[in-house]
C-alpha cells in the first residue's frame, strides 16, 4: 500500500507509471544533474506537502527520470532542519521515493572538512555518520518500527558499486564520517576540534536525518559530500553560503562521474 496515494497518482499522471529505482538528493550548488535527466520536472509547489525548500543554491523541482538509463527521482532542493526546526522535514519526499517503487536513496551534500589531507573540491563517501545534533526525525513515531538499527546505515553494497565506480573514472574519492550540526550558523573552532577528536571527518547541516528516515523506510542507503571548505580553524578561507555555492562544482564535477558510471553499471 503507498503511504501516500494521491500524490502517487498525481506524479505518476505527469511522470509515467515505470517504477524509479534510485533516488538522489541534491546538496547545495549541485543542482545541475538535475538538468541532465531525461523525463519530467515537477515543481514541489505542485505537490502538496512538499517542503518549500527556500535555501538559495537549491532547485526545488522533483525531476523523474532516465539518467544513464536507469529510472532515477532526483530531488533538486532539500529541508533542513534549521528552516523550521522540523527534523522530519524530508519524510514526506521520502516516503513518497518509497512510493514510487525505489529500492536506494544517495544523498549528497556540501561538507567543510576536519582533516588537512582532504582539501576543498574533494568528495567523501560516507562510512557513518554523528548525530551531533541530539535531533532525530522518528521522534514522535508510535510503533516500534523507530526502533531502527544504525549499524550499517550507508550500505556496504551500494557504497561498494561507488567505490568501483569511482576507481573507474580514475577519481579519488575519500571515506569518512559526516557529523550533522544543525546550523544555520556555521561552527566555532572549538566545535570542529571536539567533533575531529570525537572522531568526523566531515561536517554538514543536512543528510543525517534523511539517512535516518530511509532507513526507516527500507530504503537502501548511500552518501556523498563535496568539500566546499576547511572547517572553522582549519584554515584562513572565509566560510559562508556563497563560499559553499561557489565551491560546491568543483566537487559536483567528480560525484556527476562516480554517480553516471554506478548507475551505467547497475543494469
Ligand atoms: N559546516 C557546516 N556545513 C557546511 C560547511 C561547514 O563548514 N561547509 C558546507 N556546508
Amino acid at each position: 500500500m503507498p503511504r501516500n496515494p494521491e500524490l502517487l497518482s498525481l506524479i505518476r499522471a505527469r511522470a509515467g507509471t515505470d517504477p524509479v529505482r534510485i533516488g538522489l538528493i541534491l546538496g547545495s550548488g549541485l543542482g545541475h544533474i538535475a538538468g541532465a535527466v531525461d523525463g519530467v520536472a515537477i515543481p514541489y509547489g505542485d505537490l502538496p506537502g512538499f517542503p518549500h525548500a527556500g535555501v538559495s543554491g537549491h532547485d526545488p523541482n522533483l525531476v523523474i527520470g532516465d539518467l544513464e538509463g536507469v529510472r532515477v527521482a532526483v530531488f533538486g532542493g532539500r529541508a533542513h532542519y534549521y528552516e523550521k526546526g522540523d527534523p522530519a522535514a524530508m519524510r514526506l519526499p521520502l516516503e513518497v521515493l518509497q512510493d514510487l517503487g525505489a529500492e536506494a536513496l544517495i544523498a549528497t551534500n556540501a561538507a567543510g572538512s576536519l582533516d588537512p589531507a582532504m582539501p576543498t573540491g574533494s568528495i567523501m563517501c560516507l562510512s557513518d555518520h554523528i548525530s551531533f545534533s541530539g535531533l532525530n526525525p522518528l521522534i514522535g513515531e508510535a510503533t516500534d518500527a523507530r526502533f531502527v538499527p544504525m549499524t550499517e546505515a550507508y550500505d556496504p553494497a551500494l557504497r561498494a558499486r561507488l567505490r568501483a565506480a569511482a576507481d573507474a573514472e580514475a577519481v579519488k574519492m575519500f571515506d569518512g564520517v559526516y557529523a550533522w550540526f544543525s546550523g544555520p550558523s556555521f561552527e566555532t573552532p572549538a566545535e570542529i576540534r571536539a567533533i575531529r577528536i570525537l572522531g568526523a571527518d566531515a561536517v554538514g547541516m543536512s543528510t543525517v536525518p534523511e539517512v535516518i528516515l530511509a532507513r526507516f523506510l527500507g530504503l537502501r542507503v548511500a552518501a556523498i559530500s563535496t568539500v566546499t571548505n576547511m572547517a572553522a580553524g582549519l584554515s584562513d578561507e572565509a566560510i559562508s553560503h556563497d563560499h559553499t555555492k561557489a565551491m560546491a562544482p568543483i566537487g559536483a564535477v567528480k560525484l556527476e562521474k562516480v554517480l553516471r558510471r554506478t548507475l551505467r553499471e547497475m543494469h
